[in-house]
């Protein structure tokens, strides 16, 4: 069975570009992981996040930079390897934002797709699911793209009808989180979602779906849902 640290332990990173990277925290899976690299670029659309990630920053090989995936602005075949961590479910325009990581892509090199998906988890799983998708809820009422979680077979759909069609996997768990959560801390950062519709006619509904979920949270326990890693070589790709 593949694990993630042997698919990413056998890549050579090379000049990485990290899409959505948010939090930069898969910049971090990669550069523990992966048999070498160079450097990383990290690019995300919400300044925010960008300016806290590069505040945080430690690395010198890493950078962040305000960008869209969907409009990269770097030359044909400048990466060696892109990576899209949990955004498939973010992003307003999926295919051009594939279709732009392909082209910055070198000829022979890696693309690396990760996503939580919906399918068979369990019932602490579940509580994260159901929080994840009532964020989503939120931030659609406020015109976010944010969709509902993918299934695995829909994951695989958009690989493949962007030309991915060879590409290795492997499913996992976030350990860590799993280890470490603290159920007030996760219900707070979920009640500051919810502090964004304050005033707005949804509110009262959305916060007895919050209170019903904490009280879940509580009862069942939380768990990261499963992530799975897609890994292809741009070599294998129909573009
Ligand atoms: C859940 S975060 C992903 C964080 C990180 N990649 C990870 O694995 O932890 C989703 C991110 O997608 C970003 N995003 C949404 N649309 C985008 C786009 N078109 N281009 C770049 N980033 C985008 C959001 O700003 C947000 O930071």
């Amino acid at each position: 069975m593949n694990t993630i640290k042997n698919i990413l332990g056998e890549i050579i990173g090379g000049k990485i570009l990290d899409v959505a990277t948010g939090d930069g925290s898969f910049i971090d899976l990669l550069t523990n992981n992966l048999k070498s690299y160079d450097e990383v670029i990290g690019i995300d659309v919400d300044e925010e996040a960008i300016k806290s990630s590069s505040a945080g920053n430690t690395n010198e090989k890493v950078a962040y930079r305000i960008m869209s995936g969907d409009n990269i602005d770097y030359p044909d075949g400048y990466f060696d390897t892109v990576s899209l961590s949990n955004s498939l479910h973010h992003l307003c325009n999926i295919d051009k934002t594939i279709s732009e990581m392909l082209r910055v892509l070198r000829p022979n090199d890696t693309i690396i797709i990760n996503e939580l998906f919906s399918d068979n988890q369990n019932e602490k799983q579940l509580t994260h699911m159901y929080f994840h998708q009532f964020q989503a809820d939120i931030e659609t009422m406020l015109g976010i793209t944010h969709n509902k979680t993918f299934s695995k077979q829909e994951i695989f759909n958009i690989v493949e009808r962007n030309g991915i069609r060879h590409y290795s996997t492997a499913i996992y768990e976030n350990e860590s989180f799993n280890k470490h959560v603290n159920p007030n801390m996760f219900a707070e950062r979920y009640r500051k979602v919810l502090e964004k519709i304050t005033g707005c006619s949804e509110y009262d509904k959305m916060k007895a779906v919050y209170d019903s979920l904490v009280e879940r949270l509580y009862n069942v326990g939380v768990e990261f849902t499963s992530q799975i890693l897609i890994v292809a070589n741009k070599s294998g790709c129909v573009l």
